[in-house]
C-alpha cells in the first residue's frame, strides 16, 4: 500500500427534513449568496425549504448557473460576492452549482490578475477561499464531499479542473427526496459517473490494497444492484438513498487512499464535452471500454479481479462486455456514432489539444497523445 494521508473535513447531513439543519451552519453576520442553477429547486420544494432556513439570514441569490458551469457567469457571482461582502456560498443543486460554488469561493479572494489561472494551475493558486455548504439535488458527481471542481471557457472551448483541500464543503445536505424529479437521463448519468469514479481509482493495478479493493466493490455492486431500480422507480426512497450514499463514497477521497489513480476517461471525457457538448458522463461511458481495452496488459489483473467478484465472469475481456452491457442496459450508448461524432476527427481535435498541453495519461503514465487519439478511434 502507498502512503497516504486522509482528511474529509465535510459534515454529512443525510436523510428526509435535513436542510432545516443548515439554519445554525451558517454564519449569520455576513450575507449569504444562495447559488443554484437553472430553476429545478423553484419546481420542486427545495428552493422555499431553503429559504425557510434562511429567513433570519441577509440573503444574496445567484441563479442560472449552468449544467458544465461556465467561467464567465462564475465571475458575475464573485462581481456580487465583492459587492455585498458575502461570508458564505451556500451552492443549491447538482454537482455543477456545487463546482462553480467552489470555483466562486476561491475566485473571490484570489489575488492574481485573471482567476481562469486558477484552473490553468489545477487549484495550485488557491490559497484562501470563502467557506461553502452545498444542499445536493443531483447523486452523481461527489462534489459535495470533496475539493474538485471542473470549470468551463465558452469562448475558448475549453473544460479544466482545480482541486484543493481549501474548498471541501463545510456541510452538505444528502436528502434523497430533493432528487425525486430528477429526469431520467441525470439519474442514468449519475450511476454512470460514480461508477466511473470508482473505476478511476481501483481499476489500475494491485498494490495489495485488499480494504480499498473491497470498499470500492462494494459501491460498484451496490450501483449494479440500485442502478436500475432507482431509474426505473425514481420516488423508491430507499433506492434513492442507496444510490446517493453511493455516489458520495465513490468520490470522497477515502477509496483513494494508498493506490495509483488513473483518471485518463475523465481528462479524455472532459475534452469530448468541451468540443461536442456531451454530458459529463456520456463521454465517460463511450471512453471507458476504449481506455481498458488499450490498456488490457497493464490492467489485467484489476480487471479479471473486478470480473470474478462483480459480475461473476473469468476473464478481462468478459469484465470489459459486461460493464458496457451495463451501462446500455441503463439507456447510456457506449460509441460516438451514437452521437454521430467523426471519430477521426474527434481524435484529431483531442490529440492536438494534449500536445500542446503536454498532456500525458494514465497510471503509468503511458497514454500520449497518439494513443489518446487510437483510443478514440476505436470508439467509433
Ligand atoms: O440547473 P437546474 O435547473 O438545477 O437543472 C439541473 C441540470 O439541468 C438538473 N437537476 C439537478 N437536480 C435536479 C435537476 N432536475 C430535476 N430535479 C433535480 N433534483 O440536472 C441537470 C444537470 O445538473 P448538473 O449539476 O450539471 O449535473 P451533475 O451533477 O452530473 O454535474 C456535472 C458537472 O460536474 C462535473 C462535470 O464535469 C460536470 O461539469 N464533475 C465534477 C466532479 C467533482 N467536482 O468532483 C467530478 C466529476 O467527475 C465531474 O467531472
Ligand atoms: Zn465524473
Amino acid at each position: 500500500m502507498d502512503n497516504f494521508v486522509f482528511k474529509n473535513p465535510t459534515e454529512i447531513l443525510f436523510g428526509r427534513g435535513m436542510i432545516a439543519q443548515i439554519t445554525e451552519r451558517i454564519p449569520a453576520e455576513r450575507p449569504v449568496l444562495f447559488l443554484y442553477g437553472g430553476g429545478s429547486i423553484k419546481r420542486n420544494g427545495v428552493y422555499d425549504q431553503v429559504r425557510a432556513a434562511l429567513k433570519a439570514h441577509q440573503v444574496i441569490e445567484f441563479g442560472g448557473i449552468e449544467a458544465n458551469p461556465v467561467y464567465e457567469t462564475c465571475l458575475k457571482a464573485v462581481d456580487e460576492v465583492k459587492a455585498h461582502g458575502v461570508g458564505f456560498i451556500l451552492a443549491v443543486g447538482g454537482g455543477s452549482v456545487v463546482d462553480a460554488a467552489k470555483f466562486i469561493a476561491a475566485a473571490s479572494l484570489y489575488k492574481g490578475e485573471e482567476p481562469w489561472e486558477i484552473l490553468l494551475t489545477g487549484g495550485e493558486e488557491i490559497q484562501a477561499a470563502l467557506p461553502l455548504g452545498a444542499v445536493l439535488t443531483l447523486p452523481a458527481t461527489g462534489s459535495e464531499s470533496n475539493g474538485n471542481a471542473v470549470i468551463s471557457r465558452q469562448a475558448t472551448h475549453e473544460k479544466l479542473a482545480l482541486a484543493s483541500g481549501l474548498v471541501f464543503p463545510v456541510f452538505s445536505v444528502l436528502d434523497p427526496e430533493t432528487t425525486f424529479t430528477l429526469p431520467k437521463k441525470q439519474v442514468r448519468n449519475g450511476v454512470v459517473d460514480s461508477f466511473v469514479h470508482v473505476m478511476e481509482q481501483y481499476l489500475t493495478f494491485p498494490v495489495y490494497a485488499p480494504l480499498q479493493d473491497r470498499f470500492s466493490e462494494s459501491i460498484l455492486q451496490t450501483l449494479v444492484e440500485v442502478g436500475p431500480v432507482t431509474l426505473a422507480e425514481p420516488q423508491n426512497y430507499d433506492a434513492r438513498a442507496a444510490f446517493m450514499w453511493s455516489a458520495t463514497l465513490a468520490l470522497n477521497t477515502l477509496i483513494a487512499c494508498g493506490v495509483p489513480q488513473d483518471w485518463s476517461t475523465h481528462m479524455i471525457g472532459h475534452e469530448l464535452t468541451a468540443f461536442y457538448g456531451l454530458d459529463h458522463a456520456e463521454s465517460l461511458a463511450i471512453v471507458l471500454p476504449g481506455v481498458w481495452e488499450r490498456e488490457l496488459e497493464h490492467k489485467a489483473a484489476k480487471l479479471e479481479q473486478y470480473g470474478v467478484r462483480v459480475w461473476g465472469v473469468q476473464t478481462a475481456q468478459a469484465a470489459i462486455a459486461a460493464t458496457e452491457q451495463f451501462f446500455q442496459s441503463l439507456g447510456m450508448p457506449t460509441r460516438l456514432s451514437d452521437y454521430q461524432i467523426d471519430a477521426e476527427e474527434a481524435a484529431e481535435k483531442v490529440r492536438a489539444r494534449f500536445t500542446e498541453r503536454g498532456t500525458v495519461l494514465g497510471e503509468h503514465q503511458d497514454l500520449t497523445p497518439d494513443a489518446v487519439a487510437a483510443i478514440l478511434r476505436s470508439r467509433a
